[in-house]
């Protein structure tokens, strides 16, 4: 039987004259594990939508088990046996798991199938992979950790042998990412032909047994993942040149405490608690990661954003509880909000105003009522090139920049305010390789020149690398505290409800 499950040749695609897919070459072999890593913008998904027949591509062949086959549409990608779950799910939340993979094989074969039995091949299935779930629950009852489950299975049940997975572990915990890994290698030795898409390179390292690398719509390189891979390797094919991952050691260690979070409590927006009790010190020179549900109602309570039921902030003695925002900023607390789009940027109007934004009213920019223009435009220009920020004269609307441009801005906006505090909502979201080592090196600046920092992360190896020490919360309370250096498991421990059974280092 043919080796090659999948292979495509010379395939090209463009969006609005703009070529994302360059003549890329992709060879997957059955019942192998390929990864396709690339950078966000790379071509990761558009090469396999293409492959799934969502998109047509302009140019180029795709061969299926050695058969030239024209994929018009996913419905032909399902009957070739190509299974494909994607970055947001497409279940029907209302409805039961079972439902929902019969609406996939209804749309397929026109039967309605009976319910029953189909819930019994469905068990026997997940058994087989080791995706244990409850047939008879409803979507919405699901963590999204089992949503995806749902997806591959329903995948499986239709038949897949080549299954297409979109950056599946940005979604799941430390724990069920091993879970989750134990099941793709008991599809490959099924038989079963895996292509996982990841920006990470820990992921081709540890599970993958060939990778294709994608930069700018470009094949860069595919190789066989063996011991002699390395993630230096990896990085340059993906990048295109290194990237510091061991940021050299801090050499100057955490002072006094500075900055105190005692006893606050704070409802979420459903009026439910959402911080129970929370304390947490910061100290001159530290970054203290935070994990854990209720991140964001603190990082709002600490900016002035939501006001707390009890407790005290306490930054250099001064106590600052339930003030205004704009209170927050003279104190020297600064922001990186999460969602840079409602709360970081005002889109209409320029970068340079953008960038002053918490200082228009304030000399040297503004004097005796009036913005100061020149002193002004030499701050944009100092700060457009120690930032990097690609613009044309910092007159044009902040709307008009890419996601990572947009964060050079608030993160140059508050970082050179010299914030006593900087309170770092995912940071570097969104953001690509090169781009998000920037931000973490900034943060980093802050914190050696004095700033006590809060960092807060979806990304775990993010906050590994940066900071002094992790505080985890769950449900509201404060879980434990990790020094430098703990596993992501221990974090993930925690994370799940685990009160701290490791000595503590809360000073
Ligand atoms: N439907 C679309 N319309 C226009 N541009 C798109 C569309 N889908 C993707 N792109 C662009 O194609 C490029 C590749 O995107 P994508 O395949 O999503 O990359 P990746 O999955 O590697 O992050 C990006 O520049 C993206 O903005
Ligand atoms: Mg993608």
């Amino acid at each position: 039987m043919e080796t090659i499950a999948v292979k495509m040749e010379k395939i090209t695609k463009s969006f609005n004259d703009v070529k994302v897919l360059d003549s890329i070459e992709f060879k997957l072999k059955r019942g192998s594990i390929h990864g396709l890593l690339g950078e966000n913008g790379a071509g990761k998904t558009t090469l396999m939508n293409i492959l799934y027949g969502l998109y047509n591509q302009e140019d180029g062949e795709i061969f299926i088990n050695g058969k030239k086959e024209n994929i018009s549409s996913p419905v032909k990608a399902i009957s070739l046996g190509i299974g494909m779950v994607h970055q947001h799910f497409m279940l029907a939340r209302p409805f039961s798991v079972v439902e929902n993979v019969m609406l996939g094989r209804k749309s397929r074969r026109g039967i309605l199938l009976d319910t029953k039995q189909t819930a019994e091949e469905l068990k026997t299935l997940a058994e087989k992979y080791k995706m244990e779930i409850d047939p008879y629950s409803k979507i919405w009852q699901l963590s999204v950790g089992e949503q995806q489950r749902v997806e591959i299975l329903t995948a499986m049940y239709q038949g897949a042998e080549i299954l297409i997975l979109d950056e599946p572990t940005a979604v799941l915990t430390p724990q069920e990412v091993d879970a989750f890994f134990e099941t793709l290698k008991e599809m490959r030795d099924d038989g079963k032909s895996i292509i996982l898409i990841t920006h990470k390179l820990e992921e081709i390292t540890s599970i993958a047994d060939e990778v294709t690398v994608l930069r700018d719509g470009k094949m860069i390189g595919r190789r066989a993942v063996d011991s002699t891979v390395t993630k230096d390797d990896l990085t340059r094919m993906m990048v295109g040149r290194d990237v510091l991952f061991d940021f050299p050691k801090n050499t100057i260690e955490p002072g006094e405490v500075k900055y105190s979070i005692k006893n606050v409590c704070a409802k979420n927006d459903k009026g439910l608690p959402a911080l129970k009790e929370f304390s947490l010190d910061i100290r001159e020179n530290e970054v203290i990661g935070v994990d854990g549900n209720g991140q964001k109602e603190l990082c709002e309570v600490l900016t002035g954003l939501r006001k707390s039921d009890s407790g005290e902030i306490i930054l250099n003695d001064k106590k600052m509880v339930n003030k205004e925002p704009v209170y927050y900023i003279e104190q020297g607390v600064s922001h990186i909000p999460e969602d840079r789009h409602t709360t970081g940027l005002a889109l209409n109007w320029s970068l340079k105003r953008n960038l002053i934004l918490k200082e228009l009213n304030k000399a040297p920019f503004v004097k005796n009522g009036l913005l100061q223009p020149k002193v002004i435009d030499k701050y944009w220009n100092e700060t457009k090139s120690e930032y990097q920020i690609k613009s044309i004269n910092g007159e044009e609307k902040a709307r008009a920049l890419s996601g990572g441009n947009q964060q050079k801005i608030i993160l140059a906006r508050e970082i050179n305010l010299n914030p006593q505090v900087l309170i770092a909502n995912q940071p570097t979201r969104g953001l690509d390789v090169s781009a998000a080592e920037y931000v973490r090196k900034k943060v980093l600046d802050a914190r050696n020149a004095g700033t006590s920092v809060l960092l807060i992360s979806a990304d775990l190896e993010e906050i590994l690398q940066l900071s002094d020490r992790i505080a985890v919360i769950f449900d509201g309370k404060l879980m434990g505290i990790l020094p430098r250096g703990a596993s992501t498991h221990e974090i993930g421990a925690l994370m799940m409800g685990k009160k701290q059974e490791v000595a503590s280092c809360e000073n």
